[in-house]
């Protein structure tokens, strides 16, 4: 691997503001030098340290950010919902067609019936349209299969994706996204079960453990039991909370030291303090509370009790079907009222945060070397010019993977 410098920038934004201006941490006309896969130095053009051998690499006037971090994704699943999609154009709700058979448990069905190699390569195209919109790492749940051998199928799929992209990414176990419906008899044994055997077998496959606890999914008891077990079993813990109703969970989260608290549309002020407190950041997901009609989640709340916000893309067949974060920053800057520096720490250092890989989403002396070029030398551009592809390059450990 060659050592690389990246110059002719309008400006690189280290997201650490110890290195550079305001919250964003940009420095003007800056420079990235990045050895083994790792940066090295990141300073103004004019300091560039002296680096014999190295390729050097112009980012030609435009931008250079941290690798985008999507911190909420169900990358893997079988089939497709466009149907659903246009039944709620209609009027009928999320919740009404899940209880008749669809959400959910359509997805569950197509994804059992899939074999694997479609399921991999269905999650690698999904991947690698993340990667060209400038998505380096991802956060990646199961949760469409929902039995015990099925769930440990998605993960070791995962696993074997990871393998074969460029992006980062964080497996999550998600055994615990709806209750399959032959499985409503003995609703308390498959929460066991997510307690217990899916645990023992996700060792080694899973970073973390999420529970989507609200109205329709599981109880505020379930989460706990299935969450607390799995801290004690040494994964990281982050749940589904009040994307339709407060039931606690972020609060949760927050006690159990959890990564983070994701949708939130419902949040109390008392559960956004305990988030703050704990470091458990709020993942936003404005996709899937665009297309669901659901109202924003309070931001002013959030940021007032000093909480870290993050972006997801939520990427999934049933309410967010995308693999764009600029669109997310679009979403969350017009929607949900978070200014230009909230939505690039959303997608940078605090979603880094959120997926359990905090050393990415930054320009830092010893980060990781992901980094995107964007043909624009404007911060709010990006999510100002939206539906638009920004993106003239990306580099992952210092290696150049896309460049349009
Ligand atoms: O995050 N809320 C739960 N899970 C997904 C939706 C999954 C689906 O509809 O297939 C979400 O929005
Ligand atoms: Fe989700």
């Amino acid at each position: 691997m060659r050592d690389l410098i990246v110059l002719d920038t309008s400006a690189v934004m280290t997201c650490d503001p110890s290195l550079g201006e305001g919250r964003l941490g940009l420095i003007e006309r800056g420079a990235v030098y990045v050895r083994e896969g790792v940066v090295a130095w990141v300073g103004p053009e004019r300091d560039l340290p002296q680096a014999d051998g190295a390729v050097r690499l112009s980012a030609e006037g435009g931008l250079v950010t941290p690798g985008l971090v999507d911190a909420h994704a169900h990358p893997i699943f079988g089939g497709d919902r466009a149907a659903e999609f246009a039944l709620r154009a209609e009027g009928k709700t999320y919740l009404d067609i899940a209880r008749n058979g669809g959400g959910i448990m359509s997805t569950v069905r197509a994804t059992r019936g899939a074999i694997d190699e479609d399921l991999v390569e269905r999650t690698h195209e999904r991947l690698s349209r993340a990667l060209a919109q400038g998505t380096t790492t991802l956060e990646a749940k199961t949760g469409y299969a929902l039995s015990v051998y099925g769930e440990l199928r998605l993960l070791q799929l995962l696993a074997q994706v990871a393998r074969a992209t460029p992006l980062t990414i964080v497996p999550t176990l998600l055994g615990a996204h709806a209750v399959p419906a032959e499985r409503n008899g003995d609703r308390a044994l498959f929460v066991a079960e997510c307690a217990g055997p899916m645990l023992e077998g996700a060792r080694g496959l899973a970073h973390a453990v999420d529970v989507y606890c609200d109205e329709g999914a599981f109880t505020l008891e379930e989460a706990r039991t299935i969450l607390t077990a799995a801290k004690t079993s040494g994964f990281a813990v982050r749940a589904h909370a009040g994307q339709f109703r407060d039931l606690g969970a972020a609060g949760l989260v927050a006690e159990l030291d959890g990564l983070s608290a994701d949708h939130l549309e419902q949040v109390s002020d008392e559960q956004a303090h305990l988030m703050a407190q704990h470091g458990t950041v709020a993942t936003l997901l404005p996709g899937a509370c665009v297309q669901l009609r659901l109202t924003p989640p309070p931001v002013a709340r959030l940021r007032d009790a000093g909480c870290m916000m993050a972006l997801g893309t939520d990427m999934n067949p049933g309410s967010s079907m995308t693999e764009s974060l600029p669109l997310q920053m679009w979403l969350a800057m017009t929607h949900l009222g978070m200014t230009v520096d909230e939505a690039w720490l959303g997608v940078t250092r605090h979603a880094a945060r959120a997926a359990g890989r905090p050393e990415a989403g930054r320009i830092a002396p010893s980060a990781p070397a992901d980094l995107v070029g964007w043909r624009t030398p404007d911060p709010a551009h990006v999510p100002y010019h939206y539906g638009e592809n920004h993106v003239r390059g990306v580099i992952v450990a210092g290696t150049q993977v896309v460049s349009r």
